[in-house]
């Protein structure tokens, strides 16, 4: 089996077993990897944070257009994959944690970094509930610096809402071609 194949199995898998917390059947395809990743700034970004990596199709993509300098912070709550992430990012500029997203603030304290350039973020956000969905945008907001981007997809327009109260109007992107087709939202910060 190859690879790819080998972690789209695992992401299915994972899904049956915690369907809540991961919230897709599949990993997202390689173009709305690309359009997301196309809304950052790369060359200027000193810290990049991923929220939700799962297999890792998006922080492969960071990798590759991140800078040698860049430090790349990675969330992931589900035990399983974070295991194949430590096995499949071996990168000195990766900080990979295992923790819940709404606890960004205190991940990046303990690595001293004050502020991120930019966050993509790919948390089921329609099924996490209420309460700490708020934190997680409220604390994204918090830690990103002046001018730099959130980048969330979303199978639906649930969470817009509540992006825009904290970010203000955000643009609207969709992707046909993804397993189920997505919105990508894009906030700056003011
Ligand atoms: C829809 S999957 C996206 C996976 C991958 N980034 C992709 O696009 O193929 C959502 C991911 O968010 C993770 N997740 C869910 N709740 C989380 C939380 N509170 N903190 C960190 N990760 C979380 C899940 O375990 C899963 O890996």
């Amino acid at each position: 089996m190859t690879k790819i194949k080998r972690h789209k199995t695992t992401f299915l898998k994972t899904f049956f077993k915690e369907r809540k917390q991961v919230g897709a059947l599949a990993p997202s395809s390689k173009f709305l990897v690309n359009k997301m990743c196309d809304k950052i700034d790369f060359e200027n970004a000193k810290a990049i944070l991923e929220l939700g990596p799962g297999t890792g199709v998006f922080s492969k993509e960071i990798l590759a257009r991140a800078s040698a300098d860049t430090k790349i912070i990675i969330v992931e709550l589900n035990e399983e994959f974070f295991k194949l992430l430590q096995k499949n990012l071996k990168d000195p500029r990766v900080i990979l944690v295992r923790d819940s997203a709404d606890n960004i603030d205190l991940i990046l304290r303990e690595n001293n970094i004050k502020h991120v350039d930019a966050i993509l973020s790919s948390l089921p956000l329609a099924v996490i509930p209420e309460k700490i969905k708020k934190r997680i945008i409220i604390k994204s907001h918090a830690i990103l610096r002046t001018g730099g981007s959130f980048v969330q997809y979303q199978y639906s327009l649930n969470a817009k809402k509540m992006i825009e109260k904290k970010f203000g109007k955000i643009k609207l992107g969709f992707v046909t071609i993804n397993i189920p087709p997505a919105f990508i939202y894009h906030a700056t910060k003011a």
